[in-house]
């Protein structure tokens, strides 16, 4: 079974357009078939962004699985950050290209199978992971944020409840700390600090 963040070369492009409003910023996204959340902006990924602190937000940024680029754009918009953003999904690299573009956006976008093309350590990774990719993929994700963030970097995600939130929260818990930041509509969101030593990626 195809799902959005699989490669299907064979589904037929229907670009869609949202004009969106997102912490008093208007934004115009480019969306299509085959990308996460084709029709409106998730509730999920509405909720982080509006949590993420960013007036206190500096130095580099990395949005992992970006689809068509909400987060990673967003903050570029709104903060002084460097922002890389990463997908498998070539479709949604397109997008996001195209949106960067459209909102007048530096930011660096390129394919990554999680961490697998990130080459350097980050002051924020943000993500609102693909669970549909399953819970291996999810952890791949979420643990591995740990080698990828510098020593007081933050990680920050979403969840749903009926998504295993607080599972996932218990079993990150012997490398992170974690804060729940916001709570609404089933949706939760979490902040994650390093609590010991990660490995060296270089
Ligand atoms: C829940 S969506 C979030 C998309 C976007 N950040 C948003 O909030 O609208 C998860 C994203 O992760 C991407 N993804 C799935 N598997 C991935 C992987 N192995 N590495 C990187 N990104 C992946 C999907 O293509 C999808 O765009």
């Amino acid at each position: 079974m195809d799902h959005y963040f699989t490669n299907n070369q064979k589904l037929k492009s229907n670009i869609n357009v949202l004009n969106k409003n997102i912490r008093g910023k208007e934004y115009l996204f480019y969306t299509d078939n085959g990308v996460f959340s084709k029709s409106a902006l998730d509730f999920g990924t509405k909720l982080l962004i509006e949590a993420l602190p960013f007036e206190k937000m500096q130095g580099t940024v990395l949005d992992m699985g970006c689809g068509y680029g909400p987060i990673g754009l967003s903050i570029k918009n709104e903060t002084t950050c460097e922002v890389d953003m990463v997908d498998i999904n070539l479709r949604a690299l397109h997008l996001a290209k195209m949106n960067a573009k459209k909102n007048k956006l530096d930011v660096n976008i390129f394919e990554s199978d999680a961490y697998t093309n990130i080459r350097h350590k980050y002051n924020y990774i943000i993500t609102n992971p693909p669970i549909r990719a399953g819970k291996k993929k999810v952890y791949e994700i979420l643990r591995g944020a740990n080698n990828y963030l510098n020593e007081n970097g933050e990680l920050w995600f979403v969840l749903r409840k009926d998504q295993g939130a607080k599972t996932t929260v218990r079993d990150i818990g012997d490398i992170y700390t974690v804060k729940t930041i916001v709570k609404d509509k089933g949706y939760f969101v979490f902040c994650a600090t390093k609590r010991g030593k990660s490995v060296d990626i270089a």
